[in-house]
């Protein structure tokens, strides 16, 4: 059976940090970039939040936890959920996983839990994994949750990386249980998703483990032009892939819900599609990338918009450290 998304939900820091902040403690400038990038504003965990991704975890599951029950009265709780899967690259420890901390913190305790780490890539795949479980017959519901705190891994006197990330936490609900509408119709749930990876790109974007070097903090490395070049190339090739797959065209997906790194890639992927720019929804001018949050925000903000309506035809797209790439396509 087709797995639906049944519930999102996000979760961002209060802390808001412009581009003109930034131009205050390093040399950059907020027409910089606006014009590069299309970012205005960004959140910054501090507190008990940077040191705590499960906060920011555990607020988005929280509120996909309540869409879920109050779509489904009565008959959706927490206990529906038999599975956890956390997509991160910054977690709080090296173990417990993130989503064995979750579900303590979730008063979930049953389900499995796991992490999946695969940078902007990992909501993707975190989906991919559950889709093929729920798809399996061995889990029914399954809680994914992507969300980094890239603000503690960034060089913040790098003005290349620095000025692009930030920090948040999405959670979307899948589920194949008919009694949330889970059955496998034609026109509902996942369609397909295809993966891949180029592990020979790691030079171009990588940040070694944080607790590789005590004395010398784990910093984040990225060759912007070449991160740029290899996500307009591949994100509209896995794009075309997936609708192939599903003999679908660009022009039968409502909406492009991709990972936000850059304005411009977003522009540049809909135009190598010959899309318009309205399908590709975008908030990247208030977050910057969130890395493995940027996909569930996005989506669960369109969802609380009512930007997707029942049967439309959805494509998600993801790309990053690898250097991964993803896409899925899945009827709302
Ligand atoms: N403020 C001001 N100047 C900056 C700057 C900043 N924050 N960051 C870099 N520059 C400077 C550089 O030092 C360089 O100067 P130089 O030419 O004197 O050496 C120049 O701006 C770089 O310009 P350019 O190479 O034309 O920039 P760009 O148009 O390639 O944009 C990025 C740079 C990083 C915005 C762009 O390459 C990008 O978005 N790459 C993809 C990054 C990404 O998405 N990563 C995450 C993937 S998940």
């Amino acid at each position: 059976m087709a797995p639906r998304i049944i519930a999102t939900g996000s979760y961002v820091p209060e802390k808001i940090v412009t581009n003109d902040d930034l131009s205050k403690c390093m040399d950059t400038s907020d027409e910089w970039i606006r014009t590069r990038t299309g970012i205005a504003e960004r959140r910054i965990a501090e507190g008990e939040e940077k040191t705590k991704l499960l906060t920011l975890m555990k607020g988005a599951s929280e509120q996909a936890l309540r869409m879920a029950e109050e779509r489904f009265p009565g008959s959706f709780g927490r206990e529906a959920v038999d599975l956890i899967i956390a997509a991160t690259c910054t977690p709080d420890m090296a173990f417990p996983a993130m989503a064995c901390r979750l579900q303590a913190a979730l008063s979930m305790e049953g389900t499995a839990a796991f992490d999946l780490s695969l940078a902007c890539t990992g909501f993707v795949a975190a989906l991919n994994t559950a889709d093929a479980f729920i798809q399996s017959g061995r889990y029914k519901t399954v809680l994914v949750v992507g969300g980094d705190v890239m603000s503690r891994m960034l060089d913040w006197e790098d003005r290349n990386t620095a000025v692009l990330f930030g920090d948040g936490a999405g959670a979307a609900i899948l589920s194949g249980d008919p009694r949330f509408g889970g059955e496998g119709r034609e026109d509902r749930g996942f369609v397909d998703m295809v993966m891949h990876a180029d592990g020979t790109g790691e030079e171009a974007l990588h940040c070694r483990a944080m607790y590789f070097n005590e004395k010398e903090p784990a910093k984040e490395y990225m060759d912007g032009r070449r991160v740029f070049e290899f996500a307009v190339r591949k994100v509209p090739e896995v794009i075309r892939e997936v609708l192939d797959k599903a003999g679908k065209t660009p022009a039968d997906v409502s909406l492009y819900v991709l990972h936000q790194a850059n304005y411009r890639i977003l522009e540049s992927v809909a135009k190598r599609l010959s899309e318009p720019m309205e399908k590709f929804p975008h908030n990247i001018a208030r977050y910057g990338n969130t890395t493995a949050g940027s996909i569930p925000i996005l989506l669960d903000e369109l969802c609380r918009e009512g930007r997707f309506k029942e049967g439309d035809l959805i494509c998600l797209a993801g790309f990053g450290g690898g250097l991964s790439y993803g896409a899925a396509l899945l009827y709302w």
